[in-house]
């Protein structure tokens, strides 16, 4: 069975966030942002696609003066992965040198997307370099990432929702939910069988 067949409640088993809840925790984020942004004219910068919606939302409660860029990165194969390997199919149209920037992210899981991306932007010499996360996964954490900005503390569940995908659906749900297991499993299985693994 492919996951375009499956309904929001066939697939979904518990609501984790609802939409205020979350709309909430954006709110505190952003006052915090303000405040320590203040006069500084940072960079909000975000990977696609998962973003999109929170970075949406988070600038919309920005009130100081910003820029906003993105990179896109590709799907990895589970070997570049566990390098902590990603290729950038979008840079950024913005140079950074110099410039205060903030990671903005949906989800820190292991860290290696991240770390490789931090690194890679480091480079660059900003100004400042700092994270945004709205969920945080700590209990799959492989490299350390000091995150300055942090919305909830996730389960060691997978999410989808509020951008978040699944096999590229279930970004568009208002709240994040779980995603129940046997249609994880009912995916990967089909997945691993179509590969021939
Ligand atoms: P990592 O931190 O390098 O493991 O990768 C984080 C990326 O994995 C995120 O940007 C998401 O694209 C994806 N990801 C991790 N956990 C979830 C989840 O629970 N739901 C949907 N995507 C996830
Ligand atoms: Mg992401």
């Amino acid at each position: 069975m492919g996951s375009e067949n499956f309904g929001h409640n066939d697939v979904i088993s518990q609501i984790l966030y609802t939409d205020d809840q979350i709309d909430n925790c954006v709110l505190e984020l952003a006052k915090l942002i303000n405040i320590d942004y203040q006069g500084k004219n940072p960079i909000f910068i975000g990977v696609l696609k998962g973003v999109f919606i929170f970075m949406a939302d988070l600038l919309r409660k920005i009130e100081i003066s910003c820029d906003v860029d993105f990179l896109a990165i590709s799907n990895y194969s589970t070997d570049a992965r566990n390098r902590g390997v990603v290729r950038l199919v979008k840079d950024l149209d913005i140079p950074i040198e110099g410039r205060h920037v903030l990671f903005i992210e949906d989800v820190i899981d292991t860290g290696l997307t991240l770390n490789y991306l931090l690194r890679n932007l480091r480079e660059r010499l900003p100004a400042s370099l700092e994270v945004c996360t709205l969920f945080n996964k700590p209990s799959h954490r492989l490299i350390e990432i000091p995150i300055r900005y942090k919305g909830f503390d996730l389960p060691d569940k997978f999410i989808v929702g509020y951008g978040l995908d699944f096999n590229e659906k279930f970004r568009n749900l208002p709240y994040v939910g779980v995603i129940k297991a046997e249609v994880l499993h009912s995916v990967n299985n089909s997945f691993k069988l179509k590969q021939g693994l």
